[in-house]
């Protein structure tokens, strides 16, 4: 049986040696959190990156915009609280309603309050390996295979899915930490066999338990991004849990597993946005 690699408790710690950071450094830090609209799931997302703020001594100021607000106005919100000497860190919650331009708001954002790492700036960085600000989610898995003592230091590494704020990311961090990296997308052929080459494998596909062990090699790392409400009310993932775990590793649950790692590490880029030397 697998290893459950448990997201929920080492985001805990990271939230814990955050706040302790915080507390013995004297740091000031806060973060503009913009929400557009009242989709549902975003009020979720957005309540729970304010909550993790206040659990390890940051400030949150909310913009809770409503469903008409235009593509100046949110530009105008962002240069004001880029040009706002109190604001660390800028965080717009996507999506965005379809009559604002999500590409534009996001690169209106300071790369250096960039702490969602959106920007092109900080995806550069990324590519060629400078410091930058790191999407969360990805920057959340190398650290949940960190603290699982995982190497990815000459393991393949296959990635399902391309999208720019987890698939094309986490493929860069793998390969920056040594990893041989493979990215699927929907017009991948032989996707089985691929899958099954992987020592990591990255479920970013968007389907509810569409990974079964079909597509394992006996004893890999399982790492599953995807969460799904399914008609029972429960919780699932891109990857079928039961019939994948007898065969993995170690495994990330849904929920409990990606997820709570995606704001520990928004909380890391909050402390780095607050403390970064150079402006
Ligand atoms: N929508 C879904 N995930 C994210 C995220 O990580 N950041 C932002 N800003 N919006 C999201």
């Amino acid at each position: 049986m697998a290893k459950l690699i448990d997201g929920k408790l080492i985001s805990s710690q990271i939230k814990d040696e955050l706040k302790n950071k915080i507390e013995n450094e004297g740091i000031s830090a806060t973060l503009a959190v913009i929400q557009v609209g009242n989709d549902p799931a975003s009020t979720v997302y957005v309540g729970n990156k304010k909550k993790a703020c206040e659990y390890i001594g940051i400030g949150s100021k909310s913009f809770e915009l409503g469903d008409n607000t235009t593509e100046d106005e949110l530009l105008a919100l962002i240069d004001r609280l880029n040009d706002d000497e109190m604001i660390n860190g800028i965080l717009v919650q996507l999506p965005l309603p379809s009559h604002i331009d999500e590409k534009k708001i996001i690169n209106r954002i300071s790369p250096l309050k960039d702490v969602d790492g959106f920007h092109p700036w900080s995806v550069g960085n990324l590519c060629i390996g400078q410091e930058g600000f790191v999407s969360c989610t990805p920057a959340g898995i190398i650290e949940l295979l960190k603290r699982s003592d995982i190497k990815i230091e000459g393991k393949e590494c296959v990635v399902i899915g391309r999208s720019n704020i987890v698939g094309k990311p986490m493929a860069l961090l793998l390969l920056a930490n040594n990893g041989t990296v493979t990215v699927c997308h929907s017009k991948t052929k032989n996707l089985k066999d691929i899958c099954k080459r992987a020592d990591i494998l990255v479920a970013a596909v968007g389907k509810p338990k569409m990974i079964n062990s079909e597509y394992i090699k006996e004893g890999a790392t399982v790492i599953d991004v995807g969460i799904h409400r399914m008609d029972d009310g429960k919780l699932c993932g891109d990857v079928d849990f039961d019939d994948v775990s007898p065969h993995a590793g170690a495994i990330t649950p849904v929920p409990g597993g990606v997820g709570p790692m995606t704001i520990a590490m928004l909380m890391v880029n909050c402390v780095q946005a607050a403390t970064r030397k150079e402006r």
